[in-house]
C-alpha cells in the first residue's frame, strides 16, 4: 500500500485525478467502480476539466455504481447514483446505459446483487476503484465487521454511518437505515485502487487503516492485503502537525 500525502483538498483532487486519466490512458474502457461522498467530487471536477481541456478521454470507461441507500429510486435526487450522475457522469458525458447501477427499491435486493457481481466478473474484474473512506473505516456501505470474502449485498447502516450521512439527508433520523454496497470480494480483488482521505476529522480512521490490525472490523484495513492499493491523503487527514504521525 503506497500513501501520498497532499498538501491539501486540492493537491489531492489534482493527483487522484491524473491517477485515474493514467489508468483510462492505459486501458480506454477500464472498469471503474465510483464513489460517491465528499472526498472525491474535487478528483470528479478535476476530471471534466481535464476532458475540457483534451487531457482525458472517459468515452470508452465503465462506470460501476458502489453504493446505494435501499428503497430511494436512482433518481431521486438523495439517491448515490443521482449524486454519482450529476458529479461523475453528466459533467463527462456518460450516457446512463454504460453504468452499471445497484439496485434501489427492486423488487429482489438479492438477486440484483447477484447479477451485479455477475456483471462486474463478465466485465474481468475492476480495473480501478475510485474510494473514500468512511468513519467507522467502511469502503461503499461495507460496514465493520466486513470479511474480505463479502459479496455484493444488503446491508444495516451502523449508528457511525446513521450520523455521518445525516448532514445530506436533514437529519440522522431521515437516513434510509439500509443499504446496497458492492462487496470487500470485488473491491478487494481491483487492479488498482485509490482511496482518498480528507480532513482532520478522517485522522484516526485514516490511522488504524494504514497501521492498525488488518481486520474485518476495520474494512479498509484489509486494503493492505489488496494489489496495487495507493492511499491519497491531504495533510489534515495525515496530521502532519503531529509527531506521533509516521508518514
Ligand atoms: C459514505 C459512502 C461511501 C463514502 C464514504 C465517505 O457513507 N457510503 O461510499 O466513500 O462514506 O464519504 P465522504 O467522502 O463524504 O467522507
Amino acid at each position: 500500500m503506497n500513501l501520498i500525502v497532499a498538501n491539501d483538498y486540492a493537491d489531492l483532487s489534482r493527483v487522484a485525478a491524473e491517477r485515474i486519466a493514467a489508468a483510462v490512458a492505459r486501458k480506454p474502457d477500464a472498469a471503474i467502480v465510483l464513489a460517491t461522498g465528499n472526498t472525491p467530487m474535487g478528483a470528479y471536477a478535476e476530471l471534466a476539466r481535464m476532458q475540457r481541456a483534451g487531457a482525458f478521454d472517459a468515452t470508452h470507461i465503465r462506470p460501476f455504481q458502489l453504493d446505494a441507500y435501499l428503497g430511494i429510486p436512482f433518481d431521486d435526487e438523495r439517491a448515490l447514483y443521482g449524486w454519482l450522475e450529476r458529479a461523475f457522469l453528466r459533467p463527462l458525458g456518460i450516457a446512463r446505459e454504460r453504468v452499471v447501477m445497484l439496485p434501489d427499491g427492486a423488487p429482489d435486493p438479492e438477486a440484483a446483487c447477484r447479477a451485479y457481481d455477475a456483471a462486474v466478473d463478465a466485465a474481468g474484474g475492476f480495473d480501478l476503484a475510485v474510494l473514500g473512506l468512511g468513519p467507522n473505516g467502511h469502503l461503499g456501505f461495507n460496514e465493520p465487521p466486513s470479511p474480505a470474502d463479502a459479496p455484493t449485498r444488503r446491508v444495516i447502516l451502523t449508528e457511525a454511518s446513521l450520523n455521518s450521512n445525516g448532514p445530506y439527508w436533514g437529519g440522522r433520523d431521515r437516513v434510509p437505515r439500509e443499504a446496497i454496497t458492492c462487496g470487500m470480494r470485488h473491491l478487494l480483488a481491483a487492479r488498482e485502487t485509490l482511496l482518498l482521505v480528507s480532513g482532520a476529522h478522517k485522522r484516526e480512521i485514516l490511522r488504524a487503516t494504514l497501521y492498525g490490525p488488518v481486520t474485518s472490523d476495520v474494512p479498509a484495513s484489509l486494503l493492505r492485503l489488496a494489489g496495487k492499493v495507493t492511499v491519497i491523503a491531504d495533510a489534515a487527514a495525515c496530521g502532519r502537525d503531529d509527531p506521533t504521525w509516521r508518514c
